[in-house]
């Protein structure tokens, strides 16, 4: 068999640099995110001058640049002074206070982390930081399984900015009174970004993985069209990634029209975030609603009670928000009506890929 004679020559590929499509890869710059990027530098320069920073939550949908934005502005900080101590943990790896201080450690660089308890451990971070000024990042906030942590910071550490990054507008309600009334954040939003916003950063994306003019126009604005429909900049990485690899296998020096609806089409159930990152409770409502999609809320909750769920509506209703807030599912507000006021729930993301025009 000539498996490979038809493929294009060996070593030979339609990538540059694939790595710039990695979702952890930090460009040069990020476009459309200016205004926060600033925000945040004037949220932190106070340390500069031996001042206290301001603290803020960053909240937006899954794959608007809360991140990126966020780490550019830390590497331009470190790039600047060295008078500044910079922590980024991401909360959905360092979970608890624990996991939380012994990273802070290794950041720090101190090894003796053996057999000391987390409040020893504290001390001696406290200690370290102390010393100078520190620009906290906890990402992906909400998914902490205990704020001990951020209530020692705030008592404990003199000169310092936090930056709390959370998908979820409820998890900013429900915030532990103790921690809000001493971190007074100034909110700063993520909105999606606009159809030309979202073409011109994978475009930006593009020129580093593919050499100039890989894309056939069509093939571009199709992947661009379909990203901005998702919301999620992600879902554009990964299309732009598979519609390399369909061109490759093809032999294929150019990536039509043709390859970028094939990537579109593989992808059946793009999440913005992966279902396994739900809890259980979520998946089963997730499920229920894919079984169910155009129904109204309550009685999507009857089902579920009905099928033996054991959740209370509030919480019901709380996993639904969370599900939405993470385009999972899409919902509908229905104003007045024989009922009043519901909500009804469609699954969200499943078709819009596949659909073509
Ligand atoms: N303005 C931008 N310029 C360049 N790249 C961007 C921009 N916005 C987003 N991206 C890219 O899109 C991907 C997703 O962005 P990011 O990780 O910042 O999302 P997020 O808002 O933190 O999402 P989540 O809430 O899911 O963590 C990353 O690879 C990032 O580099
Ligand atoms: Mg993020």
């Amino acid at each position: 068999m000539a498996l490979f004679k038809d493929m294009l020559n060996s070593g030979e590929s339609l990538f540059v640099n694939e790595i710039a499509l990695d979702y952890d890869f930090i460009p040069k710059v990020v476009p459309y995110r200016e205004t926060q990027q600033r925000y945040l530098a004037a949220c932190i320069k106070p340390l500069l001058n031996q001042r206290n920073g301001r603290n803020v939550i960053m909240l937006g949908p899954p794959g608007v640049g809360k991140t990126v934005a966020c780490k550019h502005v830390l590497q331009e900080l470190e790039e600047t002074t060295d008078d500044v101590i910079l922590v980024y943990i991401n909360c959905w790896q360092k979970n608890t206070t624990y996991k939380v201080v012994i990273a802070m450690c290794d950041i720090l660089g101190y090894k003796f982390t053996q057999n000391k308890k987390t409040e020893e451990l504290f001390e001696i971070v406290k200690n370290m930081l102390n010393k100078k000024s520190t620009v906290f990042v906890f990402d992906e906030i909400d998914k902490a399984e205990d704020y001990d942590f951020l209530y020692s910071l705030l008592e404990e550490i003199y000169r310092k900015s936090i930056f709390l990054i959370t998908n979820y507008k409820s998890w900013i309600d429900e915030m532990d009174e103790r921690i809000r009334s001493r971190l007074l954040p100034d909110i700063l939003e993520f909105k999606p970004y606009n159809a030309i916003e979202t073409k011109g950063i994978l475009q930006e994306r593009a020129g580093y993985a593919f050499p100039p003019n890989a894309f056939e126009p069509a093939a571009f604005d199709f992947l661009a069209k379909k990203t901005f429909e998702v919301g999620d900049i992600r879902a554009g990485l990964h299309l732009l990634r598979e519609s390399g690899l369909i061109a490759e296998d093809s032999s294929s020096k150019k990536i039509t029209l043709e390859h970028a609806q094939k990537a579109c089409s593989k992808l059946q159930t793009f999440s913005a975030k992966d279902t396994e990152e739900l809890d259980e409770d979520s998946k089963k409502i997730l499920e229920l609603i894919r079984g169910n999609s155009g129904k109204k809320i309550g009685d999507l909750f009857k089902i579920y009670q009905e099928l033996g769920g054991q959740l209370v509506y509030k919480s019901f209703q709380r996993r639904v928000n969370k599900l939405d807030e993470n385009k999972f599912i899409k919902t509908e507000k229905l104003v007045g009506g024989a009922e009043g006021n519901t909500t009804i729930l469609k699954i969200a993301i499943d078709k819009k890929l596949t659909e073509f025009d």
